[in-house]
């Protein structure tokens, strides 16, 4: 069954919006491997998002990811890698549209409240990674959300 990590960020946490997360992929029928609340070590927060390593903002995103606590959760169910990306929204709170959860929350680019994985392989990677010691045991009911 396919699985997303999706991390609420410092900014999230502090403003009090990881219910708010949880619930939006809950209702939608998604449902929860994992979730722990976390500091992330910095070399962490730098292998995470080892792709960005040569943008200009990746110091200023480092810092931003450990500069409190984050939420890291892994959610599983169909379609949860790119459905998840537009429950998130676009990259830019600016551009995300209302409904998501960047278009609902947020407006700089650099205190977007949210991760989400933007593909199998790379959720693959980031539950490896947030996740070393394993996932949960969770297996609902789910005739009430999948017809097979
Ligand atoms: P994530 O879900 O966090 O991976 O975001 P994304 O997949 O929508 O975007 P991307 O992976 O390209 O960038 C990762 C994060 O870097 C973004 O969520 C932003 O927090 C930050 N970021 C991306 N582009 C910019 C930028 O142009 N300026 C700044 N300051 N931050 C950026
Ligand atoms: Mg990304």
């Amino acid at each position: 069954n396919e699985q997303t990590f999706i991390m609420i960020k410092p900014d999230g946490v502090a403003r009090g919006l990881v219910g708010e997360v949880i619930k939006r992929f809950e209702q939608k029928g998604y449902y929860l491997r994992a979730l722990k609340m976390m500091n992330v070590p910095k070399e962490l927060a730098e292998e995470h998002y080892v792709d960005l390593s040569s943008k200009p903002f990746y110091k200023g995103l480092v810092n931003y990811i450990v500069s409190g606590p984050v939420v890291a959760t892994v959610w599983e169910g169909k379609g949860v890698v790119v459905t998840g990306r537009k429950l998130v929204g676009a990259t830019n709170p600016l551009a995300s549209e209302p409904g998501s959860i960047r278009g609902d929350f947020c407006i700089d680019v650099g205190r977007n409240v949210i991760h989400g994985s933007d593909a199998v392989e790379s959720a693959k990677r980031e539950i490896g990674l947030w996740f070393p010691e394993g996932l949960a045991d969770n297996k609902p009911e789910l005739k009430w959300v999948y017809e097979s």
